[in-house]
């Protein structure tokens, strides 16, 4: 498979068989991963690969009890690190200019990069991922399981291996209502109804189909696939509470000064 096959027949895997990956294919996979560009080549990020049992068993809490932690042989964490560089800062007299909010974006930015072009190349080979935002929602549950010390802060994971299920690849918006020409377009309501016109049905559709998502939708009334993700699953309160505990760990883990 070229390039181009790989990125296109990507989807998420929640489903995983039980055999193991070979350490050699997560080196693979790894080394293809830390080929992406990072900021000044400084490469500010560490990648915590966890297999043990007892540990995904705690990491599954961690992760808002998704099953898919428990099934997959391996769960990656990628997380923002300033730690090991600032370490070679201080052993070779160098000011240490990393300790604050830019610094982790700097980092966060890595870390994200690394993370999707190892999940290409695990899907090239034949292996399935799916992202989990509650390594950021969570950071601080997953920091404490994976023992980050200070300058580390977990920012994406996935759980990995091999897939049990062959999902249909998802739906994705229409290029032009992605993509902007020179400057930016502010769209109309009505280019807004178009471009998420097939979003509407097909993601009503997938939700529906879940059972436990069509019993909250019957019970509280919600009429469309908008009022899902605001009033179902990206609440107020639930984004408050996690960039209260967002805030909180960047301040722990030396990134927030004030
Ligand atoms: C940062 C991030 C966090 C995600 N978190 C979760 C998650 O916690 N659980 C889950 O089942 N899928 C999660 N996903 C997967 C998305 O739901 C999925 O990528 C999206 O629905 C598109 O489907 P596809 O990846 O199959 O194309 C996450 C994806 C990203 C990029």
């Amino acid at each position: 498979m070229n390039v181009f096959d790989v990125i296109h027949r990507h989807r998420s895997i929640r489903r995983f068989r039980p055999d193991p990956v070979p350490q050699d294919l997560v080196d693979e996979i790894l080394n293809a991963g830390i080929r992406a560009s990072s900021s000044g080549n400084m490469q500010t990020y560490s990648i915590v690969v966890t297999a043990g049992d007892a540990l995904r068993e705690r990491l599954y809490r961690a992760h808002m009890e998704q099953e898919m932690v428990r099934q997959a042989p391996l769960v990656v964490t990628f997380c923002a690190d300033f730690r090991r560089m600032r370490k070679w800062l201080r052993l070779n007299d160098a000011p240490d200019n990393f300790d604050d909010f830019f610094a982790f974006l700097v980092a966060a930015i890595d870390a994200v990069l690394v993370s999707q072009t190892a999940a290409i190349a695990a899907e090239a080979l034949g292996l399935g991922v799916c992202y989990m935002g509650s390594t950021l929602a969570k950071a601080d549950q997953v920091g404490e399981i994976l023992e980050l010390p200070e300058g580390v802060v977990p920012v994406v994971g996935f759980v990995l291996g091999w897939p049990d299920e062959d999902p249909q690849p998802r739906d994705r918006l229409p290029l032009a209502g992605l993509v902007h020409h020179d400057v930016y377009h502010d769209h109309s309501d009505d280019e807004i109804r178009e471009i998420y016109r097939d979003r509407d049905q097909t993601g009503w559709d997938r939700y529906m189909n879940i059972p436990r998502l069509r019993r909250l939708v019957e019970e509280q009334g919600v009429e469309n696939l908008a009022q899902i993700y605001t009033e179902l699953k990206y609440t107020r309160e639930g984004h408050a509470r996690y960039t209260r505990t967002v805030l909180d760990y960047l301040k722990k883990q030396g990134f927030f000064q004030d």
